[in-house]
């Protein structure tokens, strides 16, 4: 073995560490040792100098901070791969390409742990992949599993000062053939190091269940706890105050059961906690319990006996600057962002994350999968050989990883399942893992994806399967077994469904989650699911000319990678809101309002899953063109969980009023009092009813010649120059899912591969006919595509009304197509660079055909800044779709358009305003990269293609797609 004392090439779980204990917060003294330490990098094992355990010549080293990577604090750089590994499979071996991090810390320890008597650890919260740890020349042992807690008995080796740590870091190791997560390869000591005092009979591990009887109402705490001392527990609110035999091991200990009365449950809705604290004569420990109980009966799965549906994200711990490092800022932010967003669910993909967050889950009210940190997904590239999941030799190692897991995270209320881990195949490894679950936890449920036999889980788990294939297994559940079916397949058929992964976010996505939501709530055996995933994991550096940029796979020199594969969030790494998360909110709403046509009545729908609609304040509004005409409030009585009610709408909603565009009632429910996540009068749910009124253009005469080309193209628009069209366009700039051929249609290539075979990304128009006619200008054209007789045949008719300039526009395809276009519209070039739009329409922000559940008609204004949505990876965005009446402007001027008639009127038109063409959007790889506008870029649509969702599942469904044919439509344009 070339590096000196750390074998990265063995099979097993780390040594030396003591058993794994719950995480507790206890007055017993601690000292972190975070902060500057020596650190000195080598590039392979064989390059590493032999003197790093008693740090003798670390004083020449560089310093590093702990917490951090070290691929992100200036010592080499990090990579992205997914599936595949970035070396060859040899298990156990990495390859010598395998930085070293070697790390010195020397530190007295503080007074209070000095005074103490007891024993003493050293806990390493996360390394990552595998450390070597000494401590004064002495070896304590070493670490597998880089996101799971491991700490080391110092009492005998710990002086009170001039101690010296040093720990020998292998980047790569036997242990990340465990741990092939879809994610940044980052490595270091990436969470706290820290010395804790135990004091002698204090408290050393905690186990308390605390249950809710949803028959009685009452609560029990089963309580296990490992002491040599005399153990009370007292639950101060309940007037609990009890002692509890204990032994000196946690798997020693009794249970013992207190009663605690009656007590208010603990749901994602409810996140009701009490202070537990737990104490002997020499420490106090604090707990906080939340009362709820987890079970599945009928294949439903429920939480206090009631049925939960998950309204769920995967989230990634990812930190733009500092990587897996936590932040607790960020957790909370992403949490409250989360409930903002009605989200009541997370996957802690794919490993278990800063232990801190579970407090944060338990105290805002998010369900949580707790994943164990565990993938071998590089084994589907050799067909699954030798994958260490059924190889009895990795048993240990699958084992350790999991009580790792479950024993840190056991007192959170909010954890209702643990997750053997990710794509790892299937094997005895697995079942042992979910066999050590249920013998030490009874009170959660199993999850895991990868073995669809469900042998060994509570859930019947899949990601991204069909909409087809979810209705089939929502279905199954309440049909006759057939004929046949083996022992494993009919135990599946009783548990209840979930998707722990489905709606890829990646780029302009995910499509088609609606169809799904409703899907769920057909089924009652369908408990929701986890969108792929919450958080964009761009890592940002400065660029050469000092801005602060985004980077993906393959930016830092990675032979191996996955490119942008890694931007798939419904929030950027900056934690920006992306149009995928406010189509989410509104589909998985707790409430769904829906106000009749006539406008007589309003139905609310409580889809809340324990409390009624007590909490919320529900409010009306009537606007004309802009003009808010009437509003007030209305009494809901208290709506139990999953019923609806119906009311009569105020009479003021609907007396008659003469709009010009359009007459809206918005309905919104929103938080009648603040909360930990939400301010008073936060909208959780919305509905509207509108009467759009189209623009009428009366009288008609032909426009003065002068303001068109020889082309008859108009020379200006409202006050704006047009600068190049107006032609048709049925191409957009695929977004991510364009690009990947969709599961539903696996053998056929990716739409934007589709589309460059057909050339509707490069068409050419000719002008066939210009006719000056007494009340129009008429220009006929064909646009077709280069190499074939497909095209569209337009009708341009041009007049002159006293509301502007009126367009009248037929399209007719031409020839044989047999491809869904991206769209059918018009583009234009208009002068200026763009300041803005305000526009009546559906938004504010931008949606396609199979994401516009959460935007709402209104006057909405847009910043230049909010035209499109910056994807790291440049691509189609920003279309505000029903759109009746729009202004444009530019730093040149600005031009109003209005829709005067056709197709248009049921439905509007959907306007996107960029600051980039088409054809720089698809070649330009990075946001950074786009040039400096310098023309506003229009287009004008009468159909969008959905977005689907086929970087990760199915495609556009059809019904969202957009197969040749003609359209009119009428739009009158003219200077604000
Ligand atoms: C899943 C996997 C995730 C992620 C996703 C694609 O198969 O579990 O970790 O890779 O696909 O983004």
């Amino acid at each position: 073995m070339p590096a000196a004392g750390i074998d990265i090439a063995r099979i097993g779980p780390g040594d030396g560490t003591i058993a794994p204990r719950s995480r507790m917060r206890s007055d017993a003294p601690e000292q972190s040792l975070d902060g500057a330490w020596r650190f000195r990098l080598s590039p392979s094992p064989w390059d590493a100098p032999d003197d790093w355990r008693t740090g003798s010549a670390a004083g020449e080293w560089d310093t590093i901070a702990v917490p951090a990577h070290w691929n992100l604090s200036g010592f080499g750089s990090p990579a992205y791969s997914n599936v595949q590994f970035p070396f060859p499979v040899d298990a156990p071996h990495p390859p010598d390409e395998n930085p070293i991090g070697d790390y010195v810390r020397l530190f007295d320890l503080d007074a209070p742990l000095t005074h103490l008597r007891g024993r003493m650890l050293l806990r390493f919260d996360g390394v990552e992949s595998a450390a070597e740890v000494h401590l004064n020349g002495v070896r304590l042992g070493s670490t597998r599993g880089s996101r799971l807690t491991h700490e080391f008995d110092i009492t005998d080796v710990v002086a009170a000062a001039g101690n010296v740590l040093a720990v020998r870091v292998a980047q790569f190791s036997d242990g990340t053939y465990l741990e092939n997560q879809d994610m940044w390869w980052l490595p270091g000591i990436f969470r706290s190091v820290t010395v804790l005092g135990r004091p002698t009979d204090g408290v050393d591990d905690t186990f308390l269940i605390a249950d809710y009887d949803p028959a009685t109402g009452q609560g029990t705490i089963d309580a296990r706890i490992a002491s040599t001392g005399s153990v009370s527990i007292e639950v101060p609110e309940l007037g609990i105050r009890a002692s509890a035999d204990a032994a000196a091991t946690l798997d020693a200990a009794p249970v013992g059961r207190i009663a605690v009365g009656a007590v208010e449950p603990w749901s994602a809705e409810t996140p009701r906690l009490y202070t537990a604290v737990v104490s002997t004569p020499t420490e106090t420990v604090t707990m906080r319990l939340g009362f709820r109980r987890v079970s599945t009966d009928d294949g439903v799965l429920r939480v206090n006996g009631r049925p939960i549906m998950l309204r769920g994200v995967n989230r990634h711990e990812h930190d733009p600057e500092h990587g897996r490092v936590y932040s607790p800022d960020l957790a909370r932010r992403d949490l409250v962002l989360m409930k903002q967003h009605n989200i009541n669910a997370v996957r802690t993909s794919h490993y278990p994350p800063h232990p801190d967050f579970l407090d944060l889950a338990d105290e805002l009210g998010v369900y949580l999968i707790d994943e164990c940190d565990l993938e071998t997904h590089e084994y589907e590239y050799v067909q699954w050989r030798g994958n260490p999941s059924a190889d009895p030799a990795w048993r240990e190692a699958f084992l350790d990883r999991i009580r790792r897991t479950v024993a840190r995270d056991r007192n959170h209320a909010s954890v209702i399942m643990w997750s053997l881990g990710n794509e790892s195949g299937t094997g005895g490894n697995l079942t042992a893992m979910a066999r050590w679950v249920r013998e030490h936890d009874p009170s959660r449920l199993v999850h895991y994806e990868g073995d669809w036999s469900s042998r060994d889980v509570d859930v019947y788990s899949r990601m991204y399967a069909s909409h087809d294939e979810v209705r089939r297994i929502g279905e199954e559940a309440s049909e006759p077994l057939p004929i046949g079916i083996s022992a494993d397949e009919a135990r599946r058929r009783t548990l209840p469904f979930i998707q722990c992964e489905f709606g890829h976010a990646m780029g302009n996505s995910p499509g088609g989650v609606r169809e799904y939501w409703d899907l769920f709530e057909e089924f009652p055996r369908l408990a929701g699911g986890f969108i792929w995933e919450w958080v964009e994991h761009s890592i940002t550096v400065r660029d050469d000319s000092g801005r602060r940029v985004h980077r993906y796979g393959g930016d830092f020199g990675e032979s191996v990678h996955d490119h942008n594969f890694v931007i798939d969030g419904l929030v950027s790494a900056d934690r920006e809101v992306r149009p995928g998360l406010v189509d989410y909110a509104a589909i998985i709403a707790p409430v769904v309002i829906g106000v009749d046509e006539t406008r007589e009545t309003v139905t609310i729908g409580n889809r809340y899953d324990h409390v009624t609609t007590d909490h919320l304040r529900f409010t009306w509004r009537r606007e004309v063109d802009g003009a808010t005409i009437a509003s007030g409030e209305f009494d809901v009585p208290s709506t139990p969980p999953r019923t609806r009610v119906e009311l009569p709408l105020p009479a003021r909603a609907r007396g008659d009023v003469t709009a010009r565009i359009a007459d809206v009632i918005t309905v919104g429910a929103a938080l009648a009092a603040s909360t930990t996540w939400a301010d008073a009068g936060h909208v959780v749910a919305t509905g509207q009813q509108l009467s759009a009124v189209p623009a009428v253009a009366a009288t008609r005469s032909a426009p003065g010649a002068d303001r068109f080309d020889r082309r008859g193209a108009p020379l200006r628009l409202g006050g704006l120059d047009v600068l190049s069209g107006p032609q048709v366009g049925i191409w957009r700039a695929p977004t991510d899912n364009d690009l990947a051929p969709g599961w539903d249609e696996p053998d056929l290539p990716p739409m934007a591969a589709r589309w460059a075979t057909a050339r509707i990304d490069r068409m050419l128009t000719r002008v066939r006919s210009i006719d000056h006619g007494p009340h129009s200008l008429v220009v006929e054209t064909r646009t077709g595509a280069p190499s074939f007789d497909t095209a569209i045949d337009a009708r341009w008719s041009w007049s002159e009304t006293p509301g502007g300039l009126l367009l009248t526009l037929e399209l007719d395809p031409h020839g044989p197509w047999d491809v869904d276009w991206a769209r059918l519209g018009i583009d234009l070039t208009l002068a200026g660079a763009p300041t803005g739009m305000q526009f009546a329409g559906r938004g504010p922000g931008p949606s396609y055909p199979d994401t516009d559940a959460g935007v709402t008609f209104g006057w909405h204004e847009v910043p230049a800044s909010d035209l499109v949505t910056p994807h790291v990876r440049p691509q189609e965005s920003g279309s505000r779709r029903g759109v009746r009446s729009a202004i444009v402007r530019t730093t040149a001027g600005a031009v109003r358009v209005q829709v005067a008639g056709g197709d248009a009127l049921e439905h509007g038109v959907a306007l996107t305003v960029s600051p980039w063409d088409r054809r720089t959007l698809a070649e330009t790889t990075h946001a950074s990269d786009l040039p400096e506008p310098l023309a506003t870029h229009v287009s004008i649509d009468i159909a969008q293609s959905g977005v689907g969702t086929a970087t990760c599942g199915p495609g556009v469904l059809p019904r969202y797609r957009v197969p040749a044919r003609p359209a009119s439509f009428a739009l009158l344009f003219d200077t604000p």
